[in-house]
């Protein structure tokens, strides 16, 4: 008998064909999340769970997994999945990191570019049939080329971010839990900086850190108040990393001058405030939504579940001392 995997949302055709000649897959069809209790009830038997990023594979489902030896998430981030009990219960839990670093890097490009120049308004503008000609006032927004960078995480996607930024003749700041690699720091003209000081320096301001305990809220009211009045925050990171209702309040009261997310505190509940605000460019969390990237993410993860089925560590293992 083939061993069972459960599929929580369907992805790309071929890695899946190739799972199913080694699995018995069973897929969630529907075009929406699955939730909680139905992952629980759809659970036992399977060997492998191939979970997406908003997925909530908590200690409660994991433990009803009798025979859950390994959760793939389709997604680098995983803090939908609570890895400490996954680790206590010897499940490996994978994601798929690398594969999406350029084209998050990509969307958050475009959340700078568009909302520093008013994209998405106007085409709002054009389309309401409002454009009567052209005009020098017409929807003036700021320059980003030769501005400065403030880049909060300078792992794999805030290199790729600031890489991007040397096109724009941009000066790069950064701020870390630790210093990136000298050589990397000399190919950039980055430099590093505690994060009130690049809060205070820069223009724009992107997020690339992991949602963990640590990085809830880590930009509230305070750190909006350390911001230039001319400043934006990109965020495609986590939603939690921004406390929301202090964003609101700082955009509200232009505190700073915008801001572009593709992801928020509740998703896909987006604070109603944002919605009316045309100082933000708002996106339903598709930072890493390509063809190209979404087949990759698929590949990466049937290949952690093939190696896992093979009593090999996969790949992308996040909890290798299960296997101690
Ligand atoms: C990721 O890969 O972490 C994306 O944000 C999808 O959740």
């Amino acid at each position: 008998m083939k061993p069972r995997v459960l599929v929580t949302r369907k992805i790309s055709e071929n890695p899946l064909n190739l799972l199913r000649e080694r699995a018995e897959v069973h897929i969630h069809e529907e075009d929406r999340p699955m939730t909680a209790q139905e992952i629980m009830a759809a659970l036992p038997q399977k060997v492998a769970l191939l979970s997406m990023g908003g997925d909530p594979i908590s200690a409660k489902i994991l433990e009803t997994g009798k025979d859950l030896k390994l959760v793939a998430n389709y997604a680098v981030g995983f803090d939908n999945i609570d890895l400490a009990a996954a680790t206590r219960l010897k499940i490996a839990v994978t994601n798929t990191p690398d594969v999406l670093t350029d084209t998050t890097a990509d969307l958050t490009w475009a959340l700078i570019l568009g909302v520093a120049r008013r994209v998405a308004e106007g085409d709002r503008f054009v389309r309401a049939g409002k454009w009567v000609g052209w005009k020098p006032g017409l929807l003036l927004g700021s320059d980003v080329h030769g501005k400065i960078l403030g880049v909060i995480g300078m792992g794999r996607i805030g290199l790729a971010v600031a890489q991007r930024a040397l096109g724009f003749n941009m000066k790069i700041f950064y701020a870390d839990i630790q210093r990136t690699e000298q050589s990397i720091e000399e190919r950039l003209q980055a430099r590093f900086l505690p994060l009130p000081d690049l809060l205070r320096e820069s223009d724009f301001i992107t997020l690339h850190v992991p949602w963990i305990p640590e990085t809830t809220h880590l930009i509230g009211p305070e750190e909006l108040r350390q911001m230039k009045k001319s400043a934006f925050l990109i965020n495609t990171s986590r939603g939690p990393v921004v406390d929301e209702r202090a964003l609101v309040e700082a955009l509200k009261s232009r505190v700073i001058a915008g801001a572009g997310l593709d992801v928020f505190e509740q998703e896909p509940r987006v604070a109603p405030e944002l919605l009316q605000m045309d100082n933000v460019l708002l996106l339903p969390h598709i930072g890493s939504a390509t063809f190209e990237t979404r087949e990759k993410m698929a590949w990466v993860a049937v290949n952690n579940i093939l190696a896992g089925l093979q009593g090999e560590i996969p790949p992308n293992i996040l909890n290798p001392e299960i296997y101690k």
